[in-house]
């Protein structure tokens, strides 16, 4: 999960990472209101999960509170890449001296963490990573040492800047370790980190991941979920505990196991370029123990989607057996009724196949369609999703 500026510099400031002031505003009202409260110059954010918002005109400096109405008014509403503002956060101002690069990720390559230092931050990072990778430190380091004062001396070091910078950084780079490793982060990156005109360092923006496997014992996470940005079929299907992504094709997808699921997705791809083109609606895997009332809710959210014009039912039978699977299917269309109305096309294979098969035929539910191979369902589904 990634946190929105403002979240990030509450958990930055949480874990004494240096911060200055900030108040989320969701309108030019609230906007005037903080920047008052704040007083002195301020700069009014855009808060958006995407990189680039200061070249999209997204942040803006405001040097009376009425400027800060002014730029909150133009910002909120505006679109930035895709994403619509929804909320402002009005910064305090700094005075900049220079600004660097830091950041905190998994290296999945080494198998690691790694840190990223550069003395020229602000700028795009991506960018100076290509044209010049030497002012770009990356620094592996040890999960269980983590960034102690010695690690981070070394950071900074290799990075270039002097002895009398060094301590400032040291003292700032533990911190943000620090936060990484409390809250259970995949990456914490700042940039711009600056230094101010009196020597202070102080992260200025701040880009957080939060690993979600982790939520079990991270309970204060539950409330950096942005519902409002959630897919409500998605937020449906997390309420049931299942395995879905919305995707934005129209055939819908159940599989068991999600490498099962993966090849689905593939195969109807590949089966919808001779039926105009119908991709799949969705990824579903209802995993193994696949009950009546888990296919129940597949269905139910799968259904749900507008855009569903079929649905391939995808399962290979293992510890959960066909003729269960075909008894789930069965119990799951009685339990929906008349809100299940699209056609369903089901590939039963592996254990006791041939009792889930009779099971089907047996019910003889107007809306199901069996096929005997992967390759026939998928077509099957993809033709009915093109009527
Ligand atoms: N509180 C602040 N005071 C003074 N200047 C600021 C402040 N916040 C940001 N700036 C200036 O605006 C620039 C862009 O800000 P920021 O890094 O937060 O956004 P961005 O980099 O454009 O967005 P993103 O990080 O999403 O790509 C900074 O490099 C800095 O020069
Ligand atoms: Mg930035």
């Amino acid at each position: 999960m990634d946190l929105y500026e403002y979240q990030a510099r509450d958990l930055f400031e949480a874990h004494g990472v240096p911060v200055l002031a900030g108040i989320v505003a969701q309108t030019p009202e609230e906007a005037k209101a903080a920047a008052e409260q704040i007083g002195g110059v301020v700069v009014v954010k855009a808060q958006v999960k995407v990189g680039g918002r200061g070249k999209a005109g997204g942040v803006k400096l405001a040097k009376t509170a009425d400027e800060a109405y002014e730029h909150a008014k133009a910002i909120l509403g505006m679109d930035i890449k895709g994403h619509t503002v929804h909320r402002v956060m009005i910064a305090q101002g700094a005075e900049i001296a220079e600004e660097y690069y830091f950041s905190i990720l998994l290296d999945r390559a080494e198998r690691n963490y790694l840190a990223m230092c550069s003395k020229e931050g602000g700028v795009e990072i991506e960018q100076l990573a290509v044209d010049s990778p030497e002012k770009l430190v990356r620094y592996n380091f040890d999960p269980n040492t983590g960034i102690d004062a010695d690690v981070a001396a070394e950071i900074a070091t290799q990075a270039g800047f002097s002895s009398e910078e060094v301590p400032a950084l040291v003292d700032a780079f533990q911190k943000l370790w620090g936060a990484f490793s409390a809250e259970d982060a995949t990456l914490v990156e700042v940039n711009p980190l600056v230094k101010t005109g009196d020597g202070a360092i102080i992260a200025l923006d701040g880009k957080v991941t939060i690993d979600e496997n982790a939520a079990f014992r991270q309970p204060a996470h539950a409330d950096l979920v942005d519902e409002s940005a959630e897919d409500p079929l998605e937020a449906k299907a997390k309420e049931n505990d299942l395995n879905y992504v919305k995707l934005d094709g129209s055939v819908g997808i159940i599989g068991n196991g999600a490498g099962l699921v993966m090849s689905t997705l593939d195969v109807v791809a590949y089966a919808g370029e001779a039926h105009n083109g119908v991709t799949p609606a969705n990824f579903l895997d209802i995993g193994g123990g696949a009950s009546a009332e888990v296919m129940a809710n597949g269905l139910d959210v799968i259904l749900g989607d507008e855009q569903v014009k079929s649905v391939f039912v995808n399962v290979f039978g293992g510890i959960t057996s066909c003729d269960a699977v075909a008894t789930g299917i069965v119990k799951a269309l009685e339990i929906l009724g008349d809100t299940a109305t699209k056609p369903l096309v089901v590939r039963l294979d592996g254990n006791n196949v041939e009792e889930g098969r009779r099971i089907l035929k047996e019910a003889n539910h107007p809306l199901v369609i069996t096929a005997d191979t992967m390759d026939g369902g998928a077509d099957k589904a993809a033709e009915l999703a093109n009527k």
